[in-house]
C-alpha cells in the first residue's frame, strides 16, 4: 500500500456561476476522508467558496467545503505589477487558495504559454506558499509517434533545475487527447507512462521525490472508469474536468475506497 495520500482535483474550469457553487459542495457530501480533495472554480469564485469555509456556523454546505482546498487554475510570475488580466499567488492566498494548477494543457495549447514561462511560473508559487498542481502531457500526434515520454520528460525538464523542493508539488499527467473527449486512457495505458514519471523523478530528483510525489491522471475521469484506474500502483488520484461539475466527482473522490 503506497504511503502518497490518494488526491481528487476538481477543475471546474471557466464554468459555474455563484448559484450553481452550493450544489456542487454538496455533491461532496460522500467525501472520503481518505482523499485529499481540492477544488479550482473560476479566480473570481474563490473568495465566495473562502467565506463558506471561514464563517459555515450550522450549514452542512459550508461544512463540506470546511475540508476541501481550493486551488486557483494559473497565476503570474511576479506579485504585482502592470500585468492587466493576471494574478498573483499572493492574491490566490488571500482569496483562500493554498494550491495553483500550472501548465494545464489549456494554458499551453488555447493560450501559448511555453516552458519556459511555465517554469518561472511553478518557482514563483512555490516561493510565495502555494503547493503547485504541476499537468504535463502529450498531444495525439506526439502518442502516435512514440513521442510520449518524450514529451513528458521534456516539461517536467523544465521545472527541474527552478524547483528544489517537490514536496508541494503534484504532477498531473493529462494527455491532451483525453481531455474533454471522452477517450480515457486506459489503466495500463496511464500506468505505463506513471511508472515512468515516477522513474524520471528517481533519476533525475531523488528516490524521495519518487516516493512521495502523487502522480495525477486527468483526462476523460468519470465515475464509470475511476476504480480501475484509482487501482493502478502509480496512479495517485485525478485532475477531473467535466466530471467534476456532476454527481459522480463524489464516486471520483471515493474511488479508492
Ligand atoms: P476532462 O475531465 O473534462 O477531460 O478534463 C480534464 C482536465 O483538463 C482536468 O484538468
Amino acid at each position: 500500500m503506497s504511503s502518497r495520500k490518494f488526491f481528487v482535483g476538481g477543475n471546474w474550469k471557466m464554468n459555474g456561476s455563484k448559484g450553481e457553487l452550493d450544489n456542487l459542495v454538496n455533491l461532496l457530501a460522500k467525501n472520503s476522508s481518505e482523499t485529499e480533495v481540492v477544488v479550482a472554480p473560476p479566480f473570481v469564485f474563490l473568495d465566495y467558496l473562502h467565506n463558506k469555509k471561514t464563517n459555515f456556523g450550522n450549514n452542512i454546505t459550508n461544512y463540506i467545503i470546511f475540508f476541501i482546498a481550493l486551488s486557483g487554475q494559473n497565476c503570474y510570475k511576479e506579485s504585482k505589477g502592470a500585468f492587466t488580466g493576471e494574478i498573483s499567488p499572493k492574491m490566490l492566498k488571500d482569496v483562500g487558495a493554498d494550491w495553483v494548477i500550472l501548465g494545464h494543457s489549456e494554458r499551453r495549447h488555447v493560450f501559448g504559454e511555453k516552458d519556459d514561462l511555465i517554469a518561472d511560473k511553478v518557482a514563483f508559487a512555490l516561493k510565495e506558499g502555494l503547493s503547485v498542481i504541476f499537468c504535463i502531457g502529450e498531444k495525439i500526434e506526439e502518442r502516435e509517434n512514440n513521442l510520449t515520454e518524450k514529451i513528458c520528460f521534456g516539461q517536467l525538464g523544465a521545472i527541474k533545475d527552478k524547483i528544489k523542493d517537490w514536496s508541494k508539488i503534484v504532477v498531473a499527467y493529462e494527455p491532451v487527447w483525453a481531455i474533454g473527449t471522452g477517450k480515457t486512457a486506459t489503466p495500463e495505458q496511464a500506468q505505463e507512462i506513471h511508472q515512468a514519471l515516477r522513474k524520471w523523478l528517481h533519476d533525475n530528483i531523488s528516490q524521495d521525490a519518487s516516493n512521495k510525489t502523487r502522480i495525477l491522471y486527468g483526462g476523460s475521469v468519470t465515475g464509470a472508469n475511476c476504480k480501475e484506474l484509482a487501482a493502478k500502483a502509480d496512479i495517485d488520484g485525478f485532475l477531473v474536468g467535466g466530471a467534476s461539475l456532476k454527481p459522480e466527482f463524489a464516486n471520483i473522490v471515493n474511488s479508492k475506497n
